[in-house]
């Protein structure tokens, strides 16, 4: 078990990416800190696979959106846990929308979770690391749209652009500190994000034609490069992205 004595925090671990990472992390020994908008049955669900699995958890609601659940989060975390050393920023929204009809209110439901959120629970997590002079590791799950265009989605392309740069810049500032920092890029994964894309299947057919290697991911295809991020296996990589996607975003075809 590469994570043992470990505390990892996963935002948005109540479903899809984030509970197949939380309970990925406690498969290697950490104990984990549940996290998501709201606590109900799935963030449950998450909870028991993993105390099932003989780890400590902790489950917490937070709107990514609010700085000041975010500090809660972080300061509840590590007052029930006693620290956390691995940092998930896993939640993220999307909002489809012509450029030209994007409301003000889509622009900052998805900035606020997706960039905002994450920049400030990270800003929060450091201060924890740097206050019990420790070394972390805080992973991002951002998106092959953190390169790749995503016509109708612009605000989503917006902020996980954000992501990359924002990855680039803390490993440099965090680096002296022992803190890393990397990006996960998946490509399609079935998710609740993709609902709608799941339950049509001429978009569906279209989209597979288009991944190389003919099919949609699934959360646990993410998980593994997320525990290896996080643990001393990855201990000399920071500032980088690494594409989960079937090959998706080298894809080109003249014909
Ligand atoms: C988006 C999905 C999309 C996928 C591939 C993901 O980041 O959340 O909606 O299907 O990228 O384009």
């Amino acid at each position: 078990m590469k994570l043992l004595g470990k505390v990892a925090l996963v935002t948005g671990s109540a479903q899809g990416i984030g509970q197949a990472v939380a309970i990925r992390l406690a498969q290697e020994g950490a104990d984990v800190i549940v996290d998501d908008r709201a606590i109900g049955e799935s963030a449950q669900q998450t909870a028991d696979a993993i105390t099932k699995l003989g780890r400590k958890v902790h489950m917490i609601a937070g709107d990514l959106a609010k700085t000041a659940d975010d500090r809660r989060v972080i300061a509840d975390g590590v007052a029930k846990m006693g620290k956390i050393d691995i940092l998930v920023n896993n939640a993220g929204v999307e909002k489809r929308a012509d450029f030209w009809n994007v409301t003000e209110a889509e622009y900052d439901f998805v900035m606020q979770i997706n960039l905002r959120g994450t920049f400030f629970i990270t800003q929060d997590f450091v201060n924890h690391l740097i206050s019990t002079k420790r070394p972390g590791r805080i992973i991002n799950m951002s998106s092959v749209h953190e390169e790749m265009a995503f016509p109708h989605f612009s605000t989503y392309c917006a902020s996980k652009g954000g992501l990359k740069m924002l990855c680039r810049n803390l490993a440099v500032e965090l680096g002296p500190l022992g803190i890393t920092i990397n990006n996960i890029a998946p490509g399609a994964i079935a998710t609740p994000i993709n609902k709608a894309l799941l339950n049509n299947p001429e978009l569906m057919k279209l989209l597979e034609s288009k991944i190389p290697l003919g099919r949609l991911g699934t959360p646990n295809d993410v998980a593994g490069l997320a525990a290896f991020l996080a643990s001393d296996d990855a201990a000399y990589m920071t500032g980088s992205t690494f594409f989960v996607d079937g090959g998706l975003i080298r894809n080109y075809h003249e014909q």
